[in-house]
């Protein structure tokens, strides 16, 4: 164990001071009845000690800019890129020669996809792990991955990776344990001696993949027991009511934070605590162990921040980013899915008064010590969560909306621009939802196919309005890999056992490096595409009213195909206007100068706006950054 100096030691109980607040009255509310409770915060406390005398002294010494800096990841610098090691780069030490290309992107933050060491076969794309300290051997080693944190910091990019908190892969040691009859690590997970209780919580569950795995319990003969498994059968949900549990998970977090990441996307939190009679999602005890987990981070490795995945309803959504007493003290991070949803429910539509709505009522303009992660696509499928009440508000059926949303972006449905996949029908919600890649959902396939022009010019503008508004909302941006080069959808999945019953593979294609090595110069789609996001990330980086804390604040606008919302900055508002229609649409200068814009400039384009007499003209799919 290295030795801490006189001031290392010091550090270390200031931060314990300042985080030690919101650390123990949440373990105390969790787990302070039991008997083991004074033992637990002993071995807590050691772990954090442990963690951060094992730290590099590099990384120490980001923690400390990090404390100094601690708005680091709200700033318009922050772009993100997503993307799969292999599809991408093959493996490890491939990332690092791609490195030249993120960093031409312009792109200050990587999430590296499921890397941790999977389970053999099919992994959920790497979400059932079965060693939380070892690196998938299909794409190299732990050193690997330590010389592409490296390799990132030392470019000033962050790294993030993903940790699973809901599950393990039923191959994992504590699972192995468990299935052995260990009962220590029998309390790790949720297993019942027969269907009686599995049944009772049954009536109030959902399904998350009700086509391939239905159901939220699995029985295993061989050990004579029905395990909780929300997702799949072989990923195995743990007991987060155990106080080992967090324990362990805490290890994980700081090794992994020692190992140079710095960010911690913390995968399915939704679903970690079960209460009887509940969905079981979003119980008031997942905002304690977060907020726990959080304050963890914040005194052993305070360079790390945490991204919480709960793609649920905006209601549900924001206590991931700290509301009530929870403020400013959990996520740092969220996944901002409703700005997505309404992204694609506009543009089938070609009306915005539904995301208007949305975004204006459910959104506060600021968020403590936390943002958004924005994004138009990621690897997941696009569920539509919009709800009866607000379709209802804007004079829409819920369910009729939600189906039109799917058939429009399958295909199907009459003058779609659309090519995509369906995702887990469930005939009994009529809930389907969609895969396909952000160019083929934007048109770009049924264009190319059709030998149309005008349609995949279209479809190039759609993308690049999209990536336009994520840079712009407040919050990280993120970039899934091959969209900048408006990759399309891939169909080989069928063809692969381990794939064909998940169509999101289809949006899960190979990076196209003939196409990224025109992306300079060509006419095509896919390069025009690239320098267009590239701009946008320059601008949004030219950009101070961008940053994360400034104020987002929803406009109303009489043109129903046009989005508008207000950043206002202290040194001036920033008026950012999107059309999500193929038609010309005009807005009053007047309308705009009253809203305290100062300035007719497109912060985007970096060029003045000519008004056509008294008005702005917006051409199909404009995005203009007004200030
Ligand atoms: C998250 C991941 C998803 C995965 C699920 C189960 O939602 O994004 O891909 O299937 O967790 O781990």
């Amino acid at each position: 164990m290295p030795r801490l100096t006189a001031a290392e030691e010091d550090i270390f109980q200031l931060r314990l001071e300042r985080s030690g607040p919101d650390l123990w009255p949440m373990l105390e509310a969790l787990y302070g009845h039991r008997e083991d409770y004074p033992a637990f915060r002993e071995a807590l406390l050691a772990e954090l000690h442990a963690a951060w005398a094992a730290r590099p002294a590099d990384l120490k010494r980001l923690d400390l800019r990090r404390d100094l800096q601690p708005d680091w990841f709200q700033r318009p610098e922050m772009a993100g890129y997503v993307f799969y090691i292999d599809r991408f780069a093959g493996t490890l030490k491939g990332v690092l020669d791609r490195l030249d290309y993120l960093a031409d992107l312009g792109v200050s933050y990587v999430h590296m996809m499921p890397c941790l060491k999977p389970r053999p076969g099919d992994s959920d794309g790497g979400y059932s792990v079965m060693d939380y300290r070892a690196i998938n051997p299909a794409y190299g080693t732990m050193r690997d991955f330590e010389a592409v944190a490296r390799a990132l910091r030392a470019r000033g990019i962050s790294l993030c990776v993903d940790l699973v908190l809901n599950h393990t892969a039923k191959e994992h040691a504590w699972a192995r344990a468990a299935a052995a009859g260990d009962p220590r690590y029998r309390d790790y997970y949720l297993m019942f001696d027969d269907d009686r209780l599995p049944k009772e919580y049954e009536r109030t569950l959902v399904e998350v993949f009700p086509d391939n795995a239905p159901g939220n319990f699995t029985f295993y003969p061989e050990i004579g027991k029905w395990v909780w498994t929300t997702f799949n059968e072989h990923q195995w949900d743990l007991n987060w009511a155990n106080p080992a549990v967090f324990l362990e998970i805490v290890g994980i977090m700081l090794f992994l934070a020692n190992k140079g990441v710095d960010v911690l996307r913390l995968d399915a939190v939704a679903f970690m605590w079960k209460r009887m009679g509940t969905r079981c999602q979003s119980e008031p005890e997942v905002h304690m162990i977060l907020q726990a987990l959080r304050a963890a981070s914040r005194i052993a490795a305070p360079a790390v921040i945490h991204l919480e995945e709960a793609i649920v309803s905006p209601a549900e959504m924001l206590p991931y980013l700290g509301r009530g007493m929870h403020d400013g003290k959990e996520g740092n991070l969220a996944y901002h899915n409703s700005l997505m949803v309404q992204f694609w429910s506009a543009l089938a539509s070609r009306d915005t008064r539904l995301m208007t709505h949305v975004m204006g009522t459910h959104f506060p303009p600021v968020l403590t010590n936390a943002t958004y992660a924005t994004y138009v696509r990621c690897h997941d499928d696009i569920g539509w969560a919009v709800t009866d009440e607000d379709a209802a508000a804007v004079g829409l059926s819920g369910p009729a909306h939600r189906a039109f949303l799917s058939e429009f972006y399958e295909g199907s449905f009459p003058g779609s621009f659309a090519k995509g996949a369906l995702f887990q029908v469930n005939e009994a919600t009529g809930d389907k939802r969609i895969s396909g890649t952000c160019a083929s959902l934007c048109g770009l396939e049924k264009a190319l196919e059709a030998g149309d022009a005008a349609a995949a010019e279209l479809a190039v503008q759609r993308i690049l309005m999209g990536h336009a508004l994520i840079a712009a909302w407040g919050g990280i941006p993120l970039v899934y890999m091959g969209d900048e080069i408006a990759l399309l959808n891939d169909y080989g999945y069928r063809d692969r056992p381990d794939h064909a019953h998940d169509s999101r593979w289809i949006h899960r294609p190979a990076m196209d490096w003939e196409a990224a090595a025109t992306r300079h110069e060509a006419d095509t789609p896919a390069a025009r595409v690239f320098r267009g996001i590239r701009h946008i990330l320059a601008r949004r980086r030219a950009t101070p009213a961008l940053h994360g804390a400034v104020p987002t604040e929803v406009v109303r606008c009489e043109a129903p195909g046009i989005f508008a919302f207000l950043r206002r900055s202290p040194t001036g508002a920033v008026l950012c206007l999107f059309n999500f229609s193929e038609s010309w649409l005009h807005l009053p200068v007047a309308w705009v100068q009253g809203l305290g814009v100062a300035g007719l400039h497109d912060l985007l384009s970096d060029r003045p706006v000519e008004p056509h007499g008294s008005n702005i003209a917006l051409p199909p799919y404009a995005r203009v950054w007004l200030g």
